[in-house]
């Protein structure tokens, strides 16, 4: 049976990620949520904008240099007698596998939209990927306080791109220099905004009901017939909230506010630990690990050379059952090595802390000493190894050339180096005399891959983007392709071709029916 404390511990946490557009708001989010968690005093502290301090987790020089967080770590709180763990994920343009894999860690998702823009190209990938893994969306309609796309025609917009049942919990009260305030769907109350300076403290709110005669004297007249009125069509349109729908994912209830204004977050908080699961059971070989079960914990995430201080690299590891202490002995379960880990940190920028105890859902680091990669398993009993874990198609493809070939044995050292952590896929040219290409799911991956070539290894290369899009595995032997320029390897030698479009695609495959193509390996998701 499960140790009490355990099964307490187990039942507190909450391990979510924020998916969004760039600039819908996830940085201001992140930092009012840890203001509420009473990580930090005053806002403003977290944000990654030029010219203020950083977000803890914007470590790379790179990231710096263009104020965004390119690679995730994990922020945790309390809140309300929970202990939350946010995975923080990238919100570049441009985005990279480790933005999905960080997914595969959490055990639901808040989706951020700008009121005015909807759902955006980026909300749409990001979100494929928790839809899925089958978690959990709550969502969040942000920048209520600058004029908004009319509520239902944004709900509307939701259920038809993202194919989600939306359940408003609150309702807005009009918008832009309008905005009032939201009202709460379920305790039928009035939140009512007051702009504060700069939004830098807890926001201030006034409750009170539809009836009640305090609402006109805060919202206006019109604002209070409009929620009326509103509030009528959405009783009799919109489905109700429904718990286990929404742990399915097919429902996602959803939140209107303010961010950098701080208004609506602390009620959204309240709501998300009430809402959001704790861990539950990971599929492996074994069939599925109860969090309760003794100590596992899967890789999801590999980095080099985190910090100058510490040169190494690090493994993040997601606890998917039992107690983790740091100094325990543990079985890797790919190569049956034991390994004791003494070296366990929670990872905020360069700070670290040594890491005591984890449960299920928390996140470690652990100093990697060359044996983890991802999808990896740790355990203390049983040889449990996960069934797939996803990489992801590529969809951009760039040529690399070594500036100085002295450099040779540095570059295949990078180059293995940071393909093993995903920051590209490397595909080979069979004839061996080319330099290889770079596969990743968006081009930012590539300046990245760079920009550390050079700063961790010294490794200067030049990198072209070329026209090919699209990537296709090939069945039999790789000789009878072999004429054909773009045909290459991925790392594990399996033969793949390279096509500048779907029509350049069915085209080879019209002209050339002796070639096989196979549907996308088992271990690549397709986004
Ligand atoms: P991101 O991480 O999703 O990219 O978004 P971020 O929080 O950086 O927000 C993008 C911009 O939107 C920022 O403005 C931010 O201040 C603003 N913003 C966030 N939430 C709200 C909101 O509720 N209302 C309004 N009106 N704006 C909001 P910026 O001009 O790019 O930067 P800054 O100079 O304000 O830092």
């Amino acid at each position: 049976m499960a140790d009490k404390n355990l099964t307490t511990e187990i039942a507190r946490r909450r391990t979510f990620a924020i998916i969004s557009h760039p600039d819908a708001g996830k940085t201001t989010i992140t930092e009012k949520l840890l203001l509420y968690g009473g990580a930090i005093l005053e806002a403003g502290s977290v944000t990654a904008k030029e010219g203020r301090s950083h977000t803890k987790s914007d470590w790379m020089s790179i990231e710096q240099q263009r104020g965004i967080s390119i690679s995730s770590s994990a922020l945790t709180f309390e809140f309300s007698g929970r202990h939350i763990n946010l995975l923080d994920t990238p919100g570049h343009q441009d985005f990279s596998e480790d933005t999905y894999r960080t997914l595969t860690a959490a055990d639901s998702a808040l989706m951020v939209l700008d009121a005015a823009r909807g759902v955006q190209t980026q909300t749409e990938k990001l979100f494929a990927v928790c839809r899925n893994r089958g978690i959990p969306i709550l969502t969040f309609v942000n920048k209520m306080d600058r004029p908004a796309q009319d509520p239902f025609e944004l709900l509307e917009q939701i259920e038809n791109i993202l194919k989600i049942t939306v359940v408003p919990l609150t309702w807005p009260i009009g918008d832009g220099p309008d905005f009032k305030g939201v009202y709460d769907l379920q305790t039928k109350q009035v939140l009512a905004f007051e702009r504060t300076a700069g939004g830098k403290q807890r926001a201030p709110m006034q409750t009170a009901g539809l009836d009640d005669p305090k609402l006109v004297g805060l919202v206006g007249a019109d604002l209070a017939a409009k929620l009326r009125h509103d509030v009528e069509l959405i009783t009799a349109a919109l489905p109700e909230f429904d718990a286990a729908e929404f742990l399915s994912g097919e429902l996602t209830p959803v939140f209107f506010g303010s961010a950098m204004n701080n208004f609506g977050i602390e009620h959204f908080l309240s709501n998300f630990v009430e809402l959001a699961p704790p861990p539950g059971p990971t599929e492996t070989n074994l069939g599925e690990r109860e969090p309760e079960a003794p100590f596992a914990g899967f890789i999801f995430k590999l980095q080099a050379n985190m910090s100058k201080q510490h040169r190494d690299r690090t493994a993040f590891m997601r606890v998917m059952s039992g107690h983790f202490e740091r100094g325990m002995d543990v079985t890797h379960t790919r190569t049956g090595r034991k390994l004791r880990l003494s070296q366990a940190h929670t990872l905020f920028a360069q700070d670290r802390e040594k890491v005591e105890d984890a449960y299920p859902g928390d996140i470690v680091g652990l100093v990697n000493p060359g044996v983890f990669q991802i999808g990896d398993v740790i355990s203390v009993n049983g040889k449990v190894v996960l069934p797939s874990f996803p990489r992801f198609t590529p969809e951009t493809f760039a040529t690399i050339g070594l500036r100085d070939v002295g450099k040779r044995k540095a570059f295949m050292k990078g180059l293995q180096q940071l393909a093993e952590e995903g920051v590209v896929q490397v595909f080979y040219p069979t004839d061996g005399a080319r330099d290889p290409y770079l596969g990743a799911v968006g081009p930012l991956q590539f300046e990245v891959f760079q920009a550390r070539l050079l700063e961790e290894y010294g490794v200067d290369v030049e990198m072209n983007v070329t026209s090919y899009q699209l990537v296709r595995w090939l069945a039999g032997d790789a000789n009878s392709v072999a004429r054909f320029a773009r045909h290459v390897e991925d790392d594990q030698g399996r033969p793949v071709m390279l096509f500048r479009s779907k029509y350049d695609l069915s085209y080879t495959q019209e002209q050339h029916p002796e070639i096989e193509f196979l549907p996308l390996p088992k271990d690549l998701t397709r986004v």
